[in-house]
C-alpha cells in the first residue's frame, strides 16, 4: 500500500557519499594489486598501518586485525579474560563490545551511561563491579571521549584492566586526555562507516606494554611470533589478520584524516546553533576533542510525552530527505544476553531510555555545508506539525 506522506521534503540533492570517492584509495588498492604482495609476509600494508598507529597515538605497539570485533576479542583475551570471569560493558554500544566478551565464556555486565555523552558512568561501574570482575570496556561513543582519567583510576583501584573501544573515536580526547592512550589495550574499527574506513579491518592498540602487543599479534596470527618463520607457531590461535587491500585503503585514510576531521567540527559548530539548545548532544566540556563520529539527536520531553519516539523522528526525517537512524537496542535485552531479569540491566535507566529517544546522523552529513540548515528546518517542521502527524506515522508501525 502507498504511503501518503506526512511531509514535503526540504531536500533532494544527496549528501556526501561515505566513504568518499577518492583516486588516492583507488591508487593504493591498484599498488597492492600490481605488487603481487597480498599476503603479510613483512614490510606490506599492514606493517605500515601498524607503524603509522604507533606514531599516530604513540603507543608502545599496535596490530592490525581483521575487524573491530575480533581486536575486542582478541584485547580481552590477551588480558586473560576467560570463561566465568565478568566484565563491565557500557549499556549503550555496538553488540560486539558485549558478543565480545561472550565469546570468551565471560560475563558481560551492563554499566549505565552519562545521559550528556552516552558513554559510561563511572558511578553506575561502582555498583556494577564484584568478586569476579576481571575488566572493564570503555566505548567512545559517537565521537565522544569517555572520562578516560576516572575510568583508569577506577581499574588501578580495582586491580581490573581497562580496554577502550575506541571504532568510534579517533582523535578525541578527554582533559586533554587522547582516546586510545589510557586504556591497558585500545580497539579501532575500519568499518567502512567509520572515520577511518578500511572496508574491514581493526587494530589493537597496546598502549605502554609492547609485549601485550606480541601477545596480540601471535594470537592473530596462527600463533607465529612476530618476524618469525612460516611454520613458527608458538600457541594455538586463530588467524585475525587484516588484508593487505583494507590495510592499504585504511593508510590512505590516514593522511586525510585531520583535514576531515576539521571540517566536520566546523559543520558541528554550526548545527549546535541552528538547533534548538539541547536536542543535539554537545560534546561535555571537559572533552578537549570531540570527533563526531555521529550527530546523536534527542526528543525533548515535551514532544516524547506527546508520542514522539526515536522511530517517528527517523521516519519523519526521512520525508523530509535527511538520513537518520534510531540509536543500538539495549544490548542486555537481545537474544543471548542476560535480559530483563538480570539487576544490573534494570538499573541502566539512562541506557534503556535513549534506545527510544535518541536518533543518530552519519558524520558524512556534517561534510555538507547546508546539512546545519536543513536539520534546523526540518526540526522546526517535526516541533510544529508533531502534533497533526503522528497519528499517520504511529498508523505505520514505525
Ligand atoms: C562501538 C563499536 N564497537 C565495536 C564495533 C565492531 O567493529 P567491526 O564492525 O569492525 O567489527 C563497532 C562497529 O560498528 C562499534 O561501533
Amino acid at each position: 500500500m502507498t504511503r501518503a506522506m506526512a511531509f514535503e521534503p526540504i531536500r533532494t540533492s544527496p549528501y556526501p557519499a561515505w566513504p568518499r570517492p577518492d583516486p588516492a584509495v583507488e591508487d593504493a588498492v591498484l599498488t597492492v594489486a600490481r605488487s603481487g604482495h597480498w599476503w603479510q609476509s613483512g614490510g606490506g600494508a599492514a606493517e605500515r598501518l601498524e607503524e603509522a598507529l604507533v606514531a599516530e597515538f604513540g603507543v608502545a605497539g599496535a596490530v592490525a586485525v581483521g575487524n573491530g570485533t575480533v581486536a575486542l576479542e582478541l584485547a580481552l583475551a590477551a588480558l586473560g579474560v576467560g570463561a566465568d570471569d565478568e566484565v563491565l560493558v557500557p549499556a549503550t554500544t555496538f553488540v560486539s563490545t558485549a558478543s565480545a566478551v561472550h565469546r570468551l565464556g565471560a560475563r558481560p555486565v551492563p554499566v549505565d551511561v552519562c545521559p550528556r555523552t552516552l558513554t559510561v558512568d563511572i558511578d553506575a561501574a561502582g555498583t556494577a563491579v564484584g568478586p569476579r570482575t576481571r575488566a572493564m570496556v570503555v566505548v567512545h561513543l559517537a565521537g565522544h571521549s569517555a572520562d578516560l582519567p576516572a575510568a583508569r583510576r577506577f581499574c588501578d583501584a580495582r586491580g581490573i584492566a581497562l580496554v577502550e573501544d575506541s571504532a568510534q573515536a579517533v582523535t578525541a580526547e578527554w582533559a586533554g586526555t587522547r582516546v586510545g592512550t589510557v586504556g591497558d589495550l585500545a580497539t579501532l574499527s575500519f568499518q567502512a562507516a567509520k572515520l577511518l574506513p578500511g572496508g574491514d579491518g581493526g587494530a589493537v592498540l597496546a598502549t605502554r606494554d609492547g609485549a601485550l602487543a606480541e601477545r596480540v599479534a601471535r594470537m592473530a596470527n596462527c600463533g607465529r611470533r612476530r618476524g618469525s618463520a612460516l611454520y613458527d607457531h608458538h600457541l594455538p590461535a586463530t588467524n585475525a589478520r587484516i588484508s593487505e587491500f583494507n590495510a592499504a585503503v585504511v593508510l590512505a585514510h590516514l593522511t586525510q584524516y585531520e583535514h576531515l576531521a576539521q571540517a566536520r567540527r566546523t559543520g558541528a559548530q554550526r548545527l549546535l546553533s541552528a538547533m534548538p539548545p539541547g536536542t543535539v548532544l554537545a560534546p561535555d566540556p571537559r572533552a578537549t576533542c570531540h570527533d563526531w563520529y555521529m550527530v546523536l539527536l534527542t526528543v525533548p520531553d515535551d514532544l516524547y510525552e506527546r508520542g514522539l519516539t526515536n522511530r517517528h523522528l527517523v521516519a519523519y526525517l526521512d520525508e523530509l530527505g535527511v538520513p537518520a537512524q534510531v540509536l543500538y537496542p539495549f544490548w542486555p535485552d537481545l537474544p543471548g544476553f542476560a535480559g530483563n531479569g538480570d539487576r544490573h540491566a534494570e538499573r541502566c535507566v539512562v541506557a534503556r531510555r535513549v534506545t527510544d529517544r535518541v536518533a543518530w546522523l552519519h558524520h558524512r552529513l556534517l561534510l555538507d555545508p547546508d546539512f546545519p540548515e536543513d536539520l534546523g528546518r526540518a526540526w522546526a517542521r517535526i516541533e510544529s506539525a508533531h502534533a497533526d502527524v503522528l497519528p499517520a506515522v504511529s498508523g505505520r508501525g514505525v
